[in-house]
Parts: structure tokens; sequence; C-alpha cells
């Protein structure tokens, strides 16, 4: 028998540092944007990071995405800048010209995570079974989307898939709000939870930030309470 590696060990040991996903870990919270107007944009990461949320994500759902990207990312440096929603090669490509540091899909496509390894940009795709998980581990990811969340069971499911995937960092996304948050940080290799509730739709269109401001810190802490229980 061959004694050499164990196969997959390759895939296993890309899996271990966050690197330029520190911020999202850092701040427990990954706020998920639909935003369409770019100077709105700017006033929800003057919001978000007041609050000191230090990601933020902007889903390609609204024509301007890219240009509220590029704005973002270039009048807000400290803040890192994602693109959502990410579909296509076409997608990332356009994502990272815009200036976007990670790429976040709501499923595994093996053409966009290869690219965007490629390019050294970090990539979160989804999945939610553990067939899905081990295939995107084996394309060599190392934080897998958990989505829709609530919908395939919530953190009880989560909790279950990262008992055989304990290399595996989580993104839950999809329904989580101020009345689950707390539930899905406690599970240990939760690296954030993706939120688009903290920076909902309807009071961007308002301009209510102060509202947003207060969703942002209520979040924030949850986290710490949550973190400071694990
Ligand atoms: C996403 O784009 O990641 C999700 O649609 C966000 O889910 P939410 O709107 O339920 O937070």
């Amino acid at each position: 028998m061959d004694s050499g590696p164990v196969a997959g060990w390759d895939a296993v040991d890309a899996v271990n540092s966050v690197g330029p996903l520190s911020a999202v870990e850092e701040s427990g919270i990954l706020p998920v944007a639909v935003v369409e107007d770019v100077d709105a944009a700017c006033r929800l990461a003057e919001a978000v990071s007041a609050e000191g949320l230090a990601c933020m994500e902007v889903t390609l759902r609204t024509a301007s995405a890219a240009t509220v990207i590029r704005r973002l990312a270039r009048e807000f440096p400290d803040m890192t800048v994602g693109a959502g929603t990410v579909l296509s090669v076409g997608h990332a490509q356009a994502a990272a010209l815009a200036g976007a540091r990670f790429v976040v899909s709501p499923g595994f496509d093996p053409d966009v995570v290869e690219w965007c390894h490629e390019h050294n940009l970090p990539v979160i795709p989804g999945a939610v079974t553990p067939t899905e998980i081990g295939a995107v581990l084996r394309a060599g990811v190392s934080v897998v989307k958990f989505f829709p969340a609530e919908a395939m069971g919530g953190a009880p499911t989560l909790q279950s898939l990262a008992g055989p995937f304990p290399e595996v960092r989580f993104l839950p996304t999809g329904g989580l709000d101020e009345s689950n948050l707390d539930s899905y940080l406690r599970v240990q290799s939760v690296l954030a939870c993706g939120s688009s509730w903290v920076v909902d739709r309807r009071l961007i269109e308002a301009g209510d930030f102060s509202r947003i401001r207060e969703r942002c810190r209520l979040a924030r802490q949850i986290v710490d309470r949550a973190r400071s229980s694990r």
C-alpha cells in the first residue's frame, strides 16, 4: 500500500487560515447589500463601518453593482468589500475588475472557484449537503456559504454538518436576523453570518441610516455575546 500522503490531503491542507477574509471573521456579521444608488451605498458604508463592521457584500443583483463596488473600494479602503450573487466566471471577472476583495456564490460552480483561485481572489461558494461540502473542499475552498440557512434547517443542521467537516468555516446566510443570529454564532466553525437584515434594502431606500446603525449595533452585540459563550 502506498505510504504517501493520504489522498485528498492537499485540499484539506489548503483549508487553514481565512487570510483576506479576516475582516469578515472579525466583524462576525457580513452585511449583504442590495443597493442601486451609488451615493446611498457610500452612506451605507459609513453607517456600517461606524458600528465596527469592516466588511460588506454587494450583490450583483442591480445594474449598478459593479459601480457601487468600485466606488466603495476606492472611498472605503479600510472596508473589505466583496461581491455576492456571483453566478459565472464573467461575474467574477467584473467583480474583481471593480475591486471586490472576495466573491460569494449561492451554489458551487467549479469554473468560478477555479478562476478565483487562479487570481488569488477568496471565494465562498454555497453548499448545503455533505456531498456538496466534500466537493467544494476538494476544490480547495476553505469557507463555505450555508445557504439558504433557515430553509435548510437552520443552526441545528449546520451544527450537524460541522461535525464531519471540522476544517471548514461556514458563512450561514438566508433568513438570518436578530431572532436567530445567536444560534448560528454559537456554532464553533461559523466564520461569520451573512445577513441582509442589517442593511435592509427598504431602510437604504428610505435613507434611514440611523435604523441601519441600530441594527448593526445590535448585531455586533449578538456576535460578542455568542462568541464569549462558545
Ligand atoms: C444572499 O444573497 O446571500 C442571501 O439572499 C441573503 O439572505 P437574506 O436576504 O435572507 O439575509
